[in-house]
């Protein structure tokens, strides 16, 4: 019997993009359910050649939802993600607002599905399942099978994230500045506080008393979670960069057993989910256009490090498309271990 299945803040851009994925992959669903704020209400949307109607976010919206997928923000999953898993309804949550809770699973499928084995749908009780934070996602599809062979014992990420990630608008602003800049004209700044067309800067997160930002301390936290190791050493410096919808990250590891940088091009190129773009003859590795609109991560640049003794540290460069596996296509994967 298919579930029934809604989408919360399908206006926005991870939840068109799960109605991409659920169609991309063939989603089994009884009945869709699309909803977002008063603002969308009434606004038709065509989904798998039907016309759907937006409804207004409330607490009646999950009677009877076997599953929902939630994209609007942490605010909306605190209040509502509760008010579903109350009524039976096992919610799928893109934000932050759940992730750090030890009742609820984080969870990326390829890396560690057994976090969330007591949860099906058709078992009577709802709950809620965190989607981890989309650099998190990227990384540790990376790093985990590497993690597997070797242990990591301390992980330092850079990352350069694009612009998807602060939302639909942040994309149009994006846009908007770059033609303004071209222009010669002021570029107008809503999302972000600062001039992101022609320029980067220290993620928008905010910044914590120990100087990390709030995205930086995700990656710490979260890997630890994911891998069950409280002891994993990981730090990360993270930025905006003005690229639309897929984000960068250079990953240098060291590991407690050696692993050599051909013994790691080989685990990667045998993980699921990953693509290897390694090609240094002709300095072609992964860039964030190629790996946009796919679902597999790509990684390249796979080389000692040459600072640590032996074969104890590696450098990664890995690309992920952030609105798809780095959120919708991760959703609607750990959607699919519920049916
Ligand atoms: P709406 O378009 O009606 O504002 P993004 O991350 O791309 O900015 O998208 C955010 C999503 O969250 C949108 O679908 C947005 O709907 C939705 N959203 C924002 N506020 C609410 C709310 N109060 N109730 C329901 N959905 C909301």
């Amino acid at each position: 019997n298919a579930p029934s299945i809604a989408v919360v803040g399908v206006t926005g851009a991870v939840g068109q993009e799960f109605l991409s994925v659920l169609t991309d992959r063939d989603f089994p669903y009884r009945s869709l359910k699309l909803l977002a704020s008063k603002r969308s209400a009434g606004k038709t949307v065509k989904f798998e050649n039907r016309n759907y109607t937006v409804e207004e976010l409330n607490e009646e919206s999950f009677d009877g939802i076997d599953i929902a997928l939630f994209s609007a923000g942490g605010s909306i999953s605190k209040k509502y993600g509760p008010v579903a898993a109350k009524k039976g309804t096992i919610v799928v949550d893109n934000s932050s607002a759940f992730r750090m809770d030890e009742n609820v699973p984080l969870v990326i499928p390829e890396v560690n599905p057994e976090a969330m084995v007591n949860l099906k749908v058709g078992c009577g009780k709802g709950g809620i399942i965190a989607n981890p934070n989309c650099s998190t996602i990227i990384c540790l599809m990376a790093v985990t099978p590497l993690h597997r062979r070797a242990k990591v014992k301390r992980m330092v990420v850079s990352t350069y994230q694009a612009a998807s990630g602060a939302g639909a608008a942040a994309m149009e602003e994006l846009v908007q500045q770059t033609r303004e800049v071209l222009d010669g004209k002021e570029p107008t700044c809503n999302i972000f506080n600062q001039q992101y067309a022609f320029n980067l800067f220290s993620h928008n997160a905010p910044i914590q008393p120990n100087g990390y930002n709030e995205e930086e301390m995700k990656l710490v936290k979260e890997t630890r979670k994911i891998w069950s190791d409280m002891g994993v050493k990981v730090t990360a410096t993270c930025i905006r960069v003005p690229v639309m919808r897929a984000h960068a990250e250079s990953v240098n590891l060291q590991f407690e057993k050696p692993l050599d940088e051909d013994t790691a091009r080989n685990i990667l190129k045998n993980a699921p989910g990953i693509v290897v773009v390694d090609d240094r003859a002709s300095n072609r590795f992964p860039t964030p256009i190629e790996v946009s609109n796919k679902d597999d991560v790509a990684v390249g640049r796979v080389r000692r490090d040459v600072s640590q003794d032996g074969d104890y540290g590696l450098d990664i460069f890995v690309c992920g498309d952030q609105i798809r596996k780095g959120a919708a296509l991760n959703a609607v994967q750990i959607a699919e271990m519920l049916l």
